[in-house]
């Protein structure tokens, strides 16, 4: 049996109403939770009303919905004002044709214009599909050909990216700068579109071991999923500002970035740049942040800068949680030690569309632990005939389908979707898991190749057919290569094409090759040269499992 970590942290008293948390385990249910939401009665859906205009028309168009700070800017935006560049940004998009179902991409930087975006696309029916700012051509392109997005919402600097002639689907290119100032031909026009629980929201792209990038598409009934762990996960009160470092390209961004915080009306941070610990701490200062959203790597970064946060009134952080990668304990007591905080782990997955284990404020934290179910959802550890394991013992973590989040389908492909649920009424993770007495989920591992570097999803498939693209590059096998900063960095074994020899320079070369055509956070870190690589004796499938092994070996 795995080693589970004994020592426990108790609920910090006073900044959380602990009854109210007894309570929500005990009773807690998807039905009743669904009728908190204005559509319940109305039978009309849709997420950008929920989010922005339903706070308007309830008397808070008044409240700030957001702070934006970059390096050299810094604005704020009502709830009223947001609900006025949505409405103004989907009469745009309605002026260029879009309609109900259609894929609309969103490729911006961090800025209030990418959620306006996201929200507009929304507001008139449309499926936003929000890309990674740090995407790169073929990122982008095999992205929008997948799901033959028609327009593209993007910056005059971004959209070198855009290789239009290779995306045929595309037909209209809008620049956010230009948005703003176009003038719409009818401005009484209703914009929201009413659509059904089932229709399309947001499609997030993401990795699995095999294959390209996979289309994961959530409906409007997420939002019920979306309300109740912003809720009781994420404690939302009215004077909390928010803040969720992750880009609404990834799925953290979106539901804890966006849909969750402002269903529950909170006033949220979006923060442009790259980290830097000086201007983290300098931020959550001046904005006075009160509930703060990361994940292991970055808090693992703030550690190594030792004593910086003494240096900045935290005064106002009363809450902080944590997602995408195994969070160590050492990290926990840090918080605690240091900041006076716990770190509420929280786990769940693109697919799973929101929280499914997590720590409650106001319950016991075992560091080393993802925490316990959410209310309402059921989690079992599997064999590899689909039977529950008693607790204690390793297996595939499971959970009792459906539930309000759970994906609607992965694009045009349904052998995908339906592998997700092979064992008869659960959803399979791909995550190997235990489950201890008290009901607390402890990770394991992965039981496949997909990696996990700093929180970001990478599949081997997508950076392997990368790198033979390169002229010098025979085969590829690529790794999540264990590491104490990132979790697991990206690591390539290749062989060369005769006529190349191996250099520093070659490396590089092929390094940046990766990196400029697919992302930074793809590119192997490194890249090792091999005579011949490890295979499957009969398909003759590179063994990754070997070449995995072999680099844990060296580790140790
Ligand atoms: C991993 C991010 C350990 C896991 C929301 C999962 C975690 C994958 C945790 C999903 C956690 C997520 N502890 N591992 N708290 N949370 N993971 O789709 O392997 O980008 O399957 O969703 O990240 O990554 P995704």
């Amino acid at each position: 049996m795995a080693s589970i970590a004994q020592t426990t942290i108790s609920p910090v008293k006073g900044s959380f109403n602990l009854s109210n948390y007894d309570c929500v385990r005990k009773s807690f249910d998807w039905e009743d939770a669904s009728k908190e939401l204005h559509f319940w009665e109305s039978g009309k859906v849709n997420a950008a009303y929920e989010t922005i205009d339903r706070h308007v028309v309830d008397g808070y168009g008044d409240k700030i919905a957001l702070h934006y700070i970059n390096e050299n800017e810094k604005r704020s935006l009502t709830f009223s004002e947001v609900k006025e560049k949505t409405d103004h940004y989907g009469r745009i998009l309605k002026q260029h044709g879009v309609k109900k179902g259609d894929r609309v991409f969103i490729f911006l930087p961090k800025t209030p214009e990418c959620y306006i975006s996201i929200l507009a696309v929304i507001k008139i029916g449309a499926i936003a599909g929000p890309l990674f700012e740090a995407f790169m051509e073929d990122a982008v392109k095999d992205r929008i050909n997948d799901c033959k997005g028609t327009v593209l919402i993007t910056d005059k600097d971004l959209v070198q990216r855009v290789q239009r002639a290779d995306i045929p689907s595309l037909e209209t290119i809008l620049f956010s700068e230009d948005i703003e100032a176009t003038p719409v031909e009818n401005d009484r026009e209703e914009v929201v579109e009413w659509l059904g629980k089932e229709d399309g929201l947001i499609i997030h792209y993401t990795s699995g071991s095999t294959g390209k990038p996979k289309g994961v598409l959530h409906a409007h009934r997420s939002m019920i999923h979306h309300l109740q762990s912003g809720k009781w996960v994420l404690d939302i009160k009215d004077d909390d500002v928010y803040w969720c470092t992750s880009h609404p390209g990834w799925v953290t961004g979106s539901v804890y970035g966006l849909f969750a915080p402002w269903l529950n009306r909170a006033t949220i941070v979006i923060q442009g740049g790259r980290f830097k610990a000086e201007n983290w701490y300098q931020l959550m200062e001046d904005l006075k942040v009160t509930t703060w959203y990361s994940a292991p790597t970055a808090f693992r970064m703030l550690m190594s800068q030792g004593d910086l946060f003494k240096n900045y009134d935290l005064s106002s952080l009363r809450h902080i949680l944590s997602v995408g990668e195994p969070l160590n304990p050492e990290v926990i007591h840090w918080a605690w030690n240091n900041l006076g905080l716990r770190i509420h782990d929280t786990w769940w997955m693109t697919e799973t569309g929101g929280h499914l284990i997590v720590n409650l404020p106001a319950e016991l934290i075992k560091p080393g632990s993802m925490g316990r179910p959410f209310p309402g959802i059921t989690v079992g550890i599997l064999d590899d005939e689909g039977n529950e394991l008693p607790r204690g013992e390793v297996g595939q973590l499971a959970v009792r389908a459906p539930w309000p989040g759970l994906m609607k389908e992965i694009w045009g492909n349904k052998d995908k979707f339906d592998s997700y649920f092979k064992y008869e009424g659960w959803y399979s993770s791909g995550d190997l898991a235990l489950q201890d007495e008290d009901g607390y989920v402890f990770f394991q591992g992965r039981s496949d190749d997909m990696i996990n570097s700093a929180g970001e999803r990478i599949g081997p498939f997508e950076v392997e057919s990368k790198l033979i693209e390169h002229p010098a590059v025979a085969e590829a096998g690529v790794i999540g290569k264990p590491d104490a900063l990132r979790g697991e960095l990206v690591k390539a074994f290749i062989t060369l094409r005769t006529g190349f020899q191996e250099s520093e320079e070659l490396l590089e070369e092929i390094r940046l090759f990766v990196r400029k055509n697919l992302s930074a956070h793809a590119a192997p870190r490194e890249i090792e040269v091999m005579n011949e690589l490890p295979k499957t004796k009969i398909s003759g499938k590179i063994l990754r499992r070997k070449l995995k092994e072999w680099e844990i070996q060296k580790v140790q």
